[in-house]
């Protein structure tokens, strides 16, 4: 097996609801995450691995991905998009892309899991045992809160389980796949179709060779607003490695278009997007700030993410929320505990403060 025999496919057809509302308007993958789309972070590590031929199986806002990479050629990349009409899930999305594959090894990929696994490894590991699908598991601390995969001594899987309160093992799906390409053609075409759910547990009932690969590289799936946010400021403090921030990382990323006065602290690995304005006396600590936003003196941002042109005036303090495209939230407004400001909300001035839970 060499790497031109292998394809990549990259999931990002799914509408990221978990993320609303930064996804109403931007598909999950392409929400910027330590100064890029976070499918760049995951593109440039399928590249680090000697992979050339990329599928995205896309769905929602499905122009947004070729608008944005085209042919992929300036990342070194043959990128190909294949659209799904009606949503498919994340095994009919794999299935509606079998005639574009070219080699006899298919990688297949979350679109928006961020880890530092090698890829090689994963590959080697399904050529040894000589695998029909190897998947790439991970040990978590929390394993009730995931379907969990047990396997045998010698890396064989041995179910898919479903959520319980006693789950035999700690290692779940990590979300990236390989699959010897014939067996892709067997999953339902014209359908909606899990991978997780039917297709894995369909191939142990059939008697293929599933093989399961664990490491303790670094992992995290971005899917909600507090993973999001950890996972951009692990990249930028170098926690999670990314080929596009090798020597760049540090306590804080700033775009060289953004401007922060002084006397402001940008901790936790806080990212400070292209033409964004931060003001004298802010403190922001583990925050993704998007582009085009204005930060007037004196405001206090902890854990939180804020959309591309957002407003936020003086001395406000945010901790633990999402705030939406374009809204503008008023000067000493206080904002906490998950709250979400829709796209384009004004939240007069004064100190009024709203919680989730008020
Ligand atoms: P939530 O709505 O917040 O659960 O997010 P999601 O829609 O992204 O779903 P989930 O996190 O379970 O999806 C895992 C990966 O599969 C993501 O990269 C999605 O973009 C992708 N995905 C989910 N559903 C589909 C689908 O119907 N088609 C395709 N092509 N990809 C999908």
């Amino acid at each position: 097996m060499t790497e031109n025999s292998i394809d990549a496919v990259v999931l990002v057809g799914g509408k990221g609801t978990r993320l609303r509302p930064l996804t109403v308007s931007t598909p999950k993958p392409m929400l910027p995450t330590a100064g890029v789309p976070f499918l760049m972070h995951l593109l440039a590590r399928i590249k680090a691995a000697g992979i050339e031929h990329v599928v995205l199986s896309t769905s929602f806002k499905a122009e947004v991905f070729e608008d944005y990479f085209g042919t992929g050629e300036s990342l070194g990349l043959d990128i190909e998009y294949v659209v799904e009409d009606e949503a498919l899930g994340t095994g009919g999305g794999i299935r509606n892309v079998y005639d574009r594959l070219r080699g006899d090894t298919t990688m297949v990929f979350n679109g928006d899991v961020l880890g530092g696994t090698d890829l090689t490894g994963i590959l080697q590991a399904h050529e040894a045992n000589n695998a029909d699908v190897t998947l790439h598991l991970v040990q978590v601390g929390n394993p009730r809160a995931f379907g969990c995969v047990p396997t045998d001594a010698t890396g064989r899987v041995l179910a898919f389980l479903e959520k319980t309160e006693d789950p035999p093992t700690n290692q779940i799906n990590a979300g990236c796949y390989v699959f010897r390409r014939e067996l892709i053609a067997d999953i339902p075409a014209g359908r909606v179709v899990s991978v997780e759910r039917e297709t894995f547990p369909k191939l142990l009932e059939d008697g293929y060779a599933v093989y399961g690969y664990v490491d303790n590289a670094y992992w995290r799936d971005m899917g909600t607003p507090g993973d999001f946010v950890r996972g951009s400021s692990d990249l930028v403090r170098g926690i999670a490695p990314s080929p596009l921030l090798v020597g760049r990382t540090g306590e804080s990323l700033v775009d060289e278009s953004a401007l922060v006065k002084d006397g402001t602290l940008l901790l936790g690995g806080t990212v400070i997007g292209r033409g964004t304005e931060v003001g004298a006396g802010c403190r922001l600590d583990d925050v993704v700030v998007f582009d085009g936003v204005t930060i007037e003196p004196g405001a206090v941002l902890e854990d939180s993410i804020i959309g591309h042109g957002v407003r936020i005036g003086a001395n406000a303090r945010i901790k633990n929320c999402v705030i939406g495209e374009g809204a503008h939230i008023g000067a000493r407004c206080e904002l906490q505990d998950g709250l979400r400001v829709w796209p384009g909300v004004k939240i007069p001035d004064n100190g009024i403060r709203f919680s989730s839970d008020a």
